[in-house]
């Protein structure tokens, strides 16, 4: 594509970083996994970071260190990421879909209380986007219910709830690293959490379910290898220390978007600010208005691609894909994830974009919009 849906933003100083990794012994479990984890801690406010080799594995963590176990139910948006219910499943537990806020994106708390059943262990939160979720609400819920959260802020490094870091803010919570994220280690992940007994259980299954105690190869879990290598670490410590100016970056990106496209009522811009919030722009999803069809939506997002312009469909809900079709549970009408869903579109967002592919992103976009076949 000659203008991307994303792009890293890699420095020469970053670059030497994770070369002078590949001088030393230590390519993996060093002294730059403690360091990445420690800045990542620091940054967020968590007591414990545990990094990993991908989102999905954290979340997979998470639900294992939580003791989420066969037949739980636990609540997720369907307006998200595969990942997000995947890793409920890994464990034989039950992902049941409630719909998203039309505004915001994110779990709509209001519909959270008719989805709760006696085995209900735990609510999903996926911070969407980059946008903090309604965390008050959920966290007042799940004090009464006795249920746990997990946030999934795969998508919202540095976003902030009533001025906090989200990720922290409940039983446990992921970054994602993938290159098309707001920060990247290549692949990987890290698990923020302020409990030390989640800490210490995470970060053994990781490491093939060995304990810090043990000795040498005593394995007291079924674990896995979620390790994340020295490499990816150097990385990730160096992106980090630059996450503030890309955070303003992205948000004077999405404000160039805001303002070339809000005269435009065929069009559902993502809200630029939410009281008490900030957020961390992962990527800029504009909604079609009523008139448009799934079929003109993808007509647009081809027609797109072949001006050399790469947009996403972000998300297809997770209970319309043929994995989750046949899923026995619960299920709550999810109207507006299913409208949102049909009409929305990722355009090109990263640090370096310039005004001009701006404009032109955004004026092929207008025009496809009245080009458009019935
Ligand atoms: C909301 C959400 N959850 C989980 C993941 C999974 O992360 P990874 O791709 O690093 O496994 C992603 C994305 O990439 C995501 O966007």
């Amino acid at each position: 594509m000659r203008i991307p849906l994303s792009s890293p933003d890699i420095t020469e100083s970053e670059i030497q970083a994770v070369t002078s990794v590949l001088r030393t012994p230590r390519l993996s479990l060093g002294p730059k996994l403690e360091e990445f984890e420690n800045s990542v801690a620091g940054y967020t406010g968590a007591a414990h970071a545990i990094a990993v080799n991908s989102g999905t594995s954290g979340l997979h963590l998470c639900i294992r260190a939580l003791g989420i176990a066969e037949g739980d139910e636990v609540i997720v948006p369907s307006f998200a990421f595969i990942a997000v219910a995947n890793a409920v499943r890994y464990e034989r537990a039950i992902p049941v879909f409630v719909d998203v806020d039309s505004e915001t994106l994110n779990l709509d708390p209001e519909k959270i209380e008719a989805a709760i059943t006696p085995r209900t262990r735990a609510i999903l939160v996926v911070h969407t986007f980059g946008r903090p979720a309604d965390l008050s609400p959920i966290f007042s819920i799940a004090r009464r219910r006795r249920l746990l959260v997990i946030e999934d802020a795969c998508e919202a490094i540095g976003a902030e709830y009533e001025g906090r870091k989200v990720g922290p803010l409940g039983d446990a919570g992921v970054f994602g690293f993938y290159p098309n994220k707001q920060i990247t280690t290549g692949e990987g992940g890290v698990i923020v959490t302020q409990s030390s007994q989640v800490a210490a259980l995470a970060r053994a299954l990781r490491n093939q379910g060995r304990s810090n105690a043990g000795e040498w190869l005593e394995h007291g879990e079924l674990g896995y290898n979620y390790r994340l290598s020295e490499i990816n670490c150097a990385l990730g410590i160096e992106q980090l220390k630059r996450l503030e100016s890309i955070l303003k970056r992205r948000d004077r990106v999405a404000r160039e978007y805001h303002r070339r496209l809000s005269g435009n009522q065929e069009l559902k811009l993502p809200p630029l600010d939410v009281p008490g919030r900030r957020i961390s722009w992962f990527v800029y999803v504009v909604r079609l208005g009523a008139r448009f069809t799934q079929q003109q939506r993808d007509w647009i997002w081809r027609a797109m691609a072949s001006r050399g312009i790469g947009c996403g469909r972000y998300f297809a809900p997770i209970h319309w894909q043929p994995i989750y079709k046949s899923l026995a549970g619960p299920r709550q009408d999810l109207p507006n994830t299913e409208w949102s869903a049909a009409r929305s579109l990722a355009l090109p967002f990263f640090n370096n974009l310039k005004q001009a592919e701006i404009d032109e992103v955004c004026q092929t976009l207008q025009e496809l919009m009245q080009a458009v076949p019935d």
